[in-house]
């Protein structure tokens, strides 16, 4: 099977003018409720008309414990929403692209500081970087409400004009905190065997499958991360033929969780001057505090080699074992990495999210054959300075403000 990559496809009966995705990027661009703003929607517009096959939005929030400690996510948590979300849509689709909108919650990964409400995950366990408190371990009707609140989300999604959604199972947020037996130390119906800890996913799934029968539903996965005891390649083939038995329509494929460091976007030097700026943790740190631990920082945030299409092998192996479309993302940011792997059947689709910030019309100039490869040199800046900001390239260097 060989997919050729700047030819119509679909997933789910959605059509895409070609096989590259915009992956989920967060923008920083929502407002004080969490709707889109003109700023979200004019960067839409640039990345439409600059050839994307499709675009997933940045993350949005299904309820205020799970929000972003990063900068105005999108929220998705409230009816009064839909029509700022449906003039994005419309927009979107003037450009004939398809949007879809990333529903999560972010679990442990977030600050009570931000969302004025306890964290919460499957078990107690503290993160090792949002570790100001330990979290509080979900009980039976908090994970009840949190299924019903990913379920009215999608409503609206599909109300706003969505053309689908995807669930946000990876990097270490609410639902890969379930899935990752590291996160996941239940012993009741939540946790334990892989089924028991898919069993919130499986949920979300079948009430959504039967308000809603025929929306395209994507999932992000992890495919592994480096945690004692967490996600493997092996219980990931498991997930994902989870996810497609229970009407799962296409399974983007990445890796790692946040308190890994540099492993879901990575890059050859760690961005320890845009955490010193940007991070809630160090930006308010001593100068002579900062000069003395950056060297440990520099190693704990070191990033797993290669940095080059890292999710490929893993992807390909999951694609072996389902039949939904399989999209996968991390370093395919060369055109001919993205075309032998699309080409040798490795997946059906890549997805990037650096190259887009620094090259909105990035899939128009490999189509047109103007450029090969992103210039996006994997600073990484991008990822950290978001905690204050717009998203924005920043390529290397820090503004002087
Ligand atoms: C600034 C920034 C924001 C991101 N926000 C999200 C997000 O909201 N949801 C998500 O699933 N991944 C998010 N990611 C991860 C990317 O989607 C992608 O998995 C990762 O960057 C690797 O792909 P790349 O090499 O094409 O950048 C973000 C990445 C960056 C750099």
């Amino acid at each position: 099977m060989t997919f050729p990559v700047f030819e119509p496809a679909t997933i789910a009966g959605i059509t895409l003018q070609n096989r590259i995705i915009r992956s989920a990027t967060h923008e920083s661009m929502a407002d004080e409720a969490g709707a889109p703003t003109e700023a979200l929607e004019k960067l839409y517009v640039k990345v439409a008309k600059g050839g994307a096959g499709a675009i997933i939005t940045g993350y949005a929030g299904i309820q205020q414990d799970g929000k972003s400690s990063l900068l105005n996510m999108l929220m998705i948590n409230r009816d009064e929403l839909i029509p700022s979300y449906r003039k994005l849509t419309d927009t979107v689709h003037e450009h004939g692209v398809p949007v879809i909108l990333q529903i999560a919650h972010c679990g442990r990964q977030t600050r009570s500081a931000v969302t004025g409400l306890p964290t919460v995950a499957p078990s107690p366990l503290k993160d090792f970087i949002f570790n100001e408190e330990t979290p509080h371990a979900l009980e039976e009707n908090e994970i009840e409400s949190i299924i019903d609140n990913v379920v009215a989300a999608a409503e609206r999604a599909k109300k706003a004009g969505f053309d689908g959604i995807q669930l946000h199972l990876a990097h270490g947020y609410l639902l890969s905190q379930f899935l990752s037996g590291y996160t996941n130390r239940r012993k009741d119906r939540w946790g334990g065997s892989t089924e028991n800890r898919f069993r919130i996913v499986s949920e979300i799934m079948n009430r959504i499958r039967k308000r809603q029968d025929n929306f395209p539903v994507l999932a992000k996965i992890n495919a592994y991360d480096n945690r004692p005891g967490g996600m493997r390649v092996e219980e990931a083939i498991k997930i994902s033929r989870l996810l497609e038995s229970s009407g799962c329509d296409a399974i983007e494929v990445s890796s790692g969780v946040v308190e890994e460091g540099l492993s879901i976007m990575r890059g050859p030097e760690p961005p320890v001057k845009a955490l010193f700026k940007s991070s809630f943790r160090f930006s308010t740190m001593p100068a002579m505090l900062k000069r003395l631990s950056a060297p440990f920082i520099t190693f704990a945030m070191r990033s797993p080699k290669p940095y080059r299409a890292y999710n490929l092998e893993a992807a390909n192996t999951i694609k072996r074992a389902v039949s939904i479309p399989v999209i996968t993302v991390g370093g395919l940011h060369e055109l001919t990495d993205i075309a032998s792997a699309l080409e040798g059947g490795s997946t059906d689709f890549i997805s990037m999210s650096r190259p887009f910030i620094i090259e909105p019309d990035i899939v128009s100039k490999f189509s047109t054959g103007k450029q090969t490869r992103s210039r996006c040199i994997m600073c990484n800046y991008c990822a950290l300075m978001i905690e204050s900001g717009n998203v924005t390239c920043y390529y290397g260097k820090l503004p002087d403000r």
